[in-house]
């Protein structure tokens, strides 16, 4: 079957001060329908800006500068942006936002807001647009009369999930859900994954996650995309990123050589030395400075992404050298 979506080449920026910098630098990626894709690395390594990038949601100082976002057979950065508004947006592809307390407005009900996003997205009258938030709420797990508090009226788990109902509003093909389970206690955490896992599983919703917690990446995801300094660096079945990681930057974040059990809780640990300014990019690998593998070709040149082993991918001259006859 045709790939759900097919990013290549992809090269975000900003403009801060009048200077341009990368912040999304030749991203390539496919994924399959009904599956969960993660996308996870380092705090400020590009994740939300690449979700970002793929639902057109981008800030005002972003620019994409090249690449191709193929959706469903058709290249969203060719389509006209009042086209990609009413026919993709929210309907097709919808984000829950990165920190549900800033993705909401604080002095409307959030009942209003999920009757607003469905009725301006479609012709739905209103009393069925909340009757339809009604039933969001109950299938991610809050209470109706919930639809008549403010923002700041729910807890960080509910809001989340009002967010999650938000963005099932139009029964959309894709959902990204951005650090959907960050800053919250563990137990709101895992019903947080339980929810995800039921939107997969039972709805056969297809998902991008991006999220720096890998023991949620190792629950819910089907692939994964390790993102460093805005490239992939490793990809592949989250049983083979996990189970055999290839980078030496997956290894440092697994905390382990391979083996790391998917079962075992893990977030990232701290890696030592600092991860790497956009405003001054290194030339080379860009882990090059904190790789303890690194070669003289690491500090001259950039790694391409090879399939290393079928459907796994890595973009790495340390492995491709160790690795003799593997490497293709
Ligand atoms: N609107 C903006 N203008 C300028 N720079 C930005 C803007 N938004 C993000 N950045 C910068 O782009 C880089 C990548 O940010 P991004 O939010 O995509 O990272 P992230 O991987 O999602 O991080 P986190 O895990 O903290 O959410 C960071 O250096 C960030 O400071
Ligand atoms: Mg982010």
């Amino acid at each position: 079957m045709a790939p759900l979506l097919t990013v290549e080449g992809l090269r975000t920026t900003y403009t801060v001060g009048g200077r341009e910098v990368t912040v999304v630098n030749g991203v390539d990626f496919q994924m399959e329908r009904g599956k969960t894709f993660a996308i996870a690395g380092e705090s400020g390594c590009g994740k939300t800006t690449l979700g970002l990038s793929i639902a057109q949601l981008l800030p005002s100082n972003a620019r994409i500068r090249s690449g191709k976002i193929v959706f469903d057979g058709v290249d969203l950065l060719q389509m006209r942006e009042d086209d990609f508004r009413r026919r993709i947006r929210w309907k097709k592809i919808s984000m829950v936002f990165q920190g549900s307390m800033s993705a909401f407005n604080p002095v409307i009900r959030v009942g209003d807001q999920i009757v607003e996003a469905i009725t301006h997205h479609e012709t739905a009258s209103k009393s069925a647009a909340r009757e339809r938030a009604s039933k969001l709420f109950s299938a991610v797990g809050i209470s109706e009369n919930r639809l008549y508090s403010y923002p700041h009226e729910l807890s960080g788990g509910m809001r989340e999930r009002a967010m999650i109902a938000m963005a099932l509003a139009s029964s959309p093909d894709l959902v990204i859900a951005d650090e959907p389970t960050t800053g919250l206690d563990v137990l709101v955490q895992a019903q947080i994954i339980g929810l995800l896992r039921k939107l997969r599983d039972d709805l056969g919703r297809s998902m991008i996650l991006i999220s720096h917690d890998l023991s949620v990446v190792a629950e819910l995801a089907d692939e994964c995309a390790i993102m460093y300094a805005g490239r992939i660096v490793e990809m592949g079945s989250v049983r083979r990123i996990f189970g055999n990681p290839l980078h030496p930057y997956t290894m440092k974040l697994l905390g382990a050589f391979p083996g790391a059990r998917l079962e075992k809780r893990i977030t990232l640990v701290g890696i030592p030395g600092e991860p790497p300014s956009f405003l001054n990019p290194i030339t080379g690998c860009r882990f090059n400075p904190r790789c303890e593998h690194a070669m003289e070709v690491c500090r001259r040149e950039e790694p391409r992404l090879v399939e290393f082993e079928r459907g796994h991918f890595v973009s790495c001259f340390w492995r491709e050298e160790t690795s003799g006859d593997n490497t293709r």
